[in-house]
């Protein structure tokens, strides 16, 4: 991938962009973070989006990306487990059109992260089927086979004991129960242990802001295949939103070029 498009990232706590280097990955900015309006209701959230692209006025071309906390269907939201649920239902993507007269792409922020990770992360190029799964508020999953990502997986919610995983195995269960790291290792090997048995996966990325804490935790989960530390950290989504965003402009061109 080549030139410059720009990346939003969603989350619960704050709203951040930046433009982003296609062939590196890298951003090209420091990224400039609002905080999540609360509450979070459409009109907020697509407010402070804008905000964030005009703080940057990205040029007409550039192709902008938005990673959303839950499933995102042709920009409309389908779930919201961890934000404001009067977001469901919304066409966030016209929101945005409408507050910040540009047209982006939104996506769920997992398949943003994952699809980072194998642009110029730790999946980079990699074949067969790669898993990443965000350990966050939430589980986000992502699966991508021989380069292609299967959108809105939302394998964080696969019922274990009678359990939502993420209830279970998510970062913010390791501190709501007061688990120290082998016992929430145990929930964690648990969860991807099940994941393995559906789905085997070649490789799995561990991703979400304890990516950068694995020794505590990786080396002790028991699995077949490799696990290994997402390589993008913090700017996943923003990176991941960018690429994917670019991606769709450049299919979208090369369909105009075919039937126009
Ligand atoms: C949502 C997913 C999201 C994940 C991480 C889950 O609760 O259902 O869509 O990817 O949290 O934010």
């Amino acid at each position: 991938m080549s030139g410059v498009a720009f990346g939003v990232d969603i989350g619960g706590s704050g709203i951040k962009g930046a433009p982003v280097n296609l062939r590196s990955g890298e951003l090209t900015e420091e990224r400039f973070r609002i905080e999540t309006p609360q509450p979070a209701t459409p009109d907020a959230v697509a407010r402070t989006v804008a905000e964030v692209i005009a703080h940057f006025k990205p040029k007409a071309k550039v192709p902008i990306g938005v990673t959303f906390p839950g499933v995102v269907q042709k920009g409309v939201i389908r779930t919201a487990a961890n934000l404001d649920p009067s977001l469901i239902g919304v066409d966030l993507q016209g929101e945005i059109r409408r507050h910040a007269r540009r047209d982006t792409r939104v996506m769920n922020d997992a398949d943003a992260a994952g699809y980072a990770e194998y642009q110029y992360g730790a999946a980079e190029g990699k074949d067969g089927v790669v898993l990443m799964v965000t350990l966050g508020t939430g589980i986000g999953t992502a699966l991508i086979a021989d380069g292609r990502l299967v959108p809105n997986t939302e394998l964080g919610h696969l019922i274990i004991d009678g359990k939502d995983a993420e209830e279970y195995a998510a970062e913010s269960a390791r501190e709501r129960h007061n688990l120290d790291w082998a016992q929430w290792a145990a929930h964690v090997n648990r969860y991807l242990q099940e994941m393995e048995r559906l789905l085997w996966p070649d490789l799995i990325i561990i991703g979400g802001g304890v990516s950068k804490e694995y020794e505590h935790f990786v080396p002790l989960l028991n699995l077949r295949a490799p696990v290994v530390p997402a390589a993008l950290r913090n700017e996943a989504g923003i990176v991941g939103a960018a690429a994917q965003a670019a991606e769709a402009a450049r299919i979208a061109a090369q369909h105009a070029a075919h039937t126009g």
